[in-house]
């Protein structure tokens, strides 16, 4: 069977090919081949039965080409042939002391575990690899999803007590990723902290370990789960990238180790921090997916890779999904003096704009007038709201927009009425302080009356009232994380079951309500990871909105997120750091994902209003090819004075070109943009809606890509915007 895909990284008219079957095995030497356009992935059995990796890379065809697992020799007592093997999935036993994939301690003590193949199932893209304990049946199972149109692979597992005793889980690994022998490795990863999301770090890989991490109970502001591995040679454009994402939103570990024998592994799964997590006989527990892709083409390709699997298998819509609507949301303009008089008139300025998605912020519910009050009392403030919510939302909806609503459900103010009547309800060690973070607790969301709550809650609302679009919040990260209602060793299960009940609350709610949308926020870009992204359509991406430190979170963002989930406002000068910079320049930083506007419209001027109104337009003309079509960093604002994105939609036949200047010295003109990802041969007609392109007609796919176009970009905080049209009907 040839494929042809729909590529998101090559121009239209280039296919790749899939073979006709993705997982092959070869019975005699025992080998599995997975293999997609994109790259291939190999396994194999050595005669006793353990289970080695054997290649990750580029698109292999042959599997008769590949050497049959095999039993290495001894190096010396210090260096057993159990270090020197890649083995897929080491189970912490015999002598074997790097990081291991699963760690269990039996009841009696015993905490040797040596993992074993005992069978395998295969259906279309799915494999499934049974291990089991040399002795005891202590089983896991190795799952292997492959997605052909990106090449990328999920892995996850299961393990299961089948003995009659409990056994206690120390390290539940997802998978390990094992890249070709060999040093000089790069990794790049995604650092940062409140207000200063997704910075770019890149550094050597060496001896030892490197720890990616949240203990915080959510993702983190601080890390990102995600990590891509390059050959150190590798740019935007070219070289052998090794990527993957974690998909958990609670605590998560991703470690890069290179061994003493040039092997570098790369872990991730549930934080062994504080974690034991016991299985009684007959029970399982299931990892969270550990995503890994391949790209021959450099860092953009990885991301455009990582891109459209997420609008494709992970959102909830997929590609069925709506574009994102343009948004309002007052928090920056009104904090909690929220009122139904002061959002109306508010509505009524939006509508005037082009808004499509109205929402109010905080301070709607309970005695919430401050961050000190309220959480946790989820009913409509009487004297903000004298009519309940449902004068504003008939409002708002007659104005032709969709209401949204801003929840944070799984916390409390301890002066609160929910906190009053049920103080047990928080996470938290007897007798021991409760720290407050923001005068918050957290609700233990691993207690079923809890999840029960909070589903009610929001089913309510979403019942009651025609909601379209929850914006869900999650203001604080854990402290004191005990759940002193169970037995002593099932209390730290709360790391996992937390996560696990958040998202069935979610996927619950979805399933009701099945035009209810939602945002994944947590004080900014504190959740932002590929689990919670099979529930929610977008991410807060950081409280910052200021347009040039936006510049830098966005491409930060970028690199593992699609720019669809992407949420940017437009909000007022100064912000957060006292800059100022042009509502036009705001507007083409903010229009890179998906657009909203967090301004103060009762200040905005009539010249503002016609310029928001003139962007919005033409955003929504470009929004399909920003938010479905394929993302290429032309230059980066970490390394340049002047940068550049370029979007080209999935048909080919537009292309959006945003580019940043950020300051003007000695009358230096910005150089040259030289585009990408077009079709050379094809001609474009060139729209510059700011007048500041300096070429106009039309001009072919090879001269943008070879020689570029040139901008007057003669300010600081200068930006303009290009629209490319292919003229010649392909
Ligand atoms: C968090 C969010 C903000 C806003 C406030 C409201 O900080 O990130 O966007 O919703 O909470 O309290």
């Amino acid at each position: 069977m040839r494929r042809v895909i729909a590529l998101c990284c090559l121009p239209l008219f280039f296919t790749l090919h899939t073979p006709a079957q993705v997982i092959q095995f070869d019975s005699g030497r025992r080998i599995w081949l997975i293999t997609t356009a994109y790259s291939s992935y190999a396994m194999g059995l050595t005669p006793d039965g353990e289970l080695q990796h054997l290649y990750w890379g580029g698109p292999l065809s042959r599997i008769a080409d590949l050497p049959p697992a095999q039993r290495r020799r001894d190096i010396s007592s210090f260096d057993p042939h159990q270090m020197l093997e890649n083995e897929e999935y080491p189970g912490w036993g015999g002598p074997r002391f790097y990081e291991p994939a699963l760690k269990i301690t039996r009841a009696g003590g015993n905490r040797d575990l040596v993992l074993q193949y005992v069978s395998h199932r295969q259906e279309g893209n799915r494999l499934d690899i049974e291990l089991k304990d040399i002795r005891d049946p202590i089983q896991v199972t190795l799952h292997y999803l492959a997605y052909p149109d990106t090449g990328i692979l999920a892995r996850w597992s299961t393990i299961h007590n089948q003995t009659s005793q409990t056994i206690t889980l120390e390290s539940a690994q997802s998978a390990v990723w094992n890249l070709p022998p060999g040093a000089g490795y790069y990794l790049n990863y995604l650092s940062g902290r409140w207000g200063a999301e997704d910075q770019i770090n890149r550094e050597p890989v060496r001896e030892g370990m490197k720890v990616l991490e949240s203990r915080l109970g959510h993702t983190g502001h601080n890390l990102s789960p995600w990590f891509a591995i390059d050959d150190g040679e590798a740019n935007e454009d070219f070289g052998r990238v090794w990527f993957g994402a974690l998909a958990w939103s609670g605590n998560w570990r991703i470690t890069v180790e290179q061994t003493p024998y040039q092997q570098v592994r790369i872990v991730g799964g549930f934080n062994p921090f504080d974690f034991l997590y016991p299985l009684n006989p007959g029970e399982s527990l299931e990892t969270p997916v550990f995503y890994g892709g391949f790209s021959a083409h450099g860092w953009g390709e990885a991301s455009r890779l990582l891109h459209r699997l997420e609008l494709q298998d992970i959102e909830p819509h997929g590609l069925q999904a709506r574009p994102r609507p343009v948004l309002y949301n007052s928090w920056e303009a009104t904090e909690f003096n929220v009122s139904e008089e002061g959002q109306k008139a508010l509505a009524a300025k939006a509508a005037k704009l082009g808004v499509e998605l109205f929402v109010v912020d905080d301070g709607w519910f309970g005695e919430r007038s401050s961050e000190h009050a309220g959480l946790g009392d989820w009913y409509v403030n009487p004297q903000k709201f004298p009519h309940g919510l449902a004068s504003l939302i008939t409002y708002v909806n007659q104005l032709g927009m969709d209401f949204g609503l801003w929840v944070e459900p799984e916390m409390v103010n301890p002066n609160s009425d929910l906190y009053r009547k049920h103080p047990d309800w928080v996470i938290h060690f007897p007798n021991r302080p409760r720290s407050e973070l923001r005068y918050q607790l957290v609700l233990n969301l691993a207690r079923d009356d809890v999840k029960e709550f909070i589903f009610n809650t929001l089913d309510h609302l979403a019942s009651q009232y025609n909601i379209r679009y929850f914006k869900w919040d999650m203001n604080r990260i854990f402290s004191e994380p005990g759940w002193p209602e169970v037995p002593p060793n099932e209390q730290r299960e709360l790391w996992v079951r937390y996560v696990q009940n958040l998202y069935d609350i979610m996927r619950r709610l979805r399933e009701k309500h099945p035009n209810l949308e939602m945002e994944s926020c947590s004080g900014g870009g504190g959740r932002v990871d590929l689990g919670i992204l099979r529930y929610v359509d977008e991410f807060w991406t950081s409280d910052n909105t200021e347009a040039f430190d936006r510049l830098h979170i966005q491409n930060g963002f970028s690199q593992a997120y699609a720019p669809k989930l992407m949420s940017d406002w437009v909000t007022d000068v100064p912000n957060m750091n006292h800059r100022s910079t042009s509502l036009e320049y705001r507007f083409l930083v903010a229009m890179q994902g998906a657009l909203g506007i967090g301004a103060n419209l009762n200040k905005w001027t009539e010249q503002d209003n016609q310029t928001a109104t003139r962007m919005i337009a033409l955003y929504k003309r470009i929004r399909n090819t920003i938010q479905f079509g394929n993302l290429y960093r032309l230059l980066s604002p970490w390394t340049h004075d002047v940068s550049a994105v370029e979007y080209t939609s999935q048909d080919g036949k537009q292309a959006v070109l945003f580019v940043y200047r950020h300051s003007q010295e000695f009358n230096t003109p910005a150089p040259a943009i030289r585009l990408a990802g077009l079709d050379p041969k094809a001609l474009y007609r060139l729209e510059s809606p700011d007048g500041k392109l300096q070429a106009s007609g039309e001009l072919s796919g090879a001269f943008l890509m070879q020689n570029g176009i040139n901008f007057r970009l003669s300010d600081d905080y200068d930006a303009a915007a290009v629209i490319l049209h292919r003229v010649d009907g392909n």
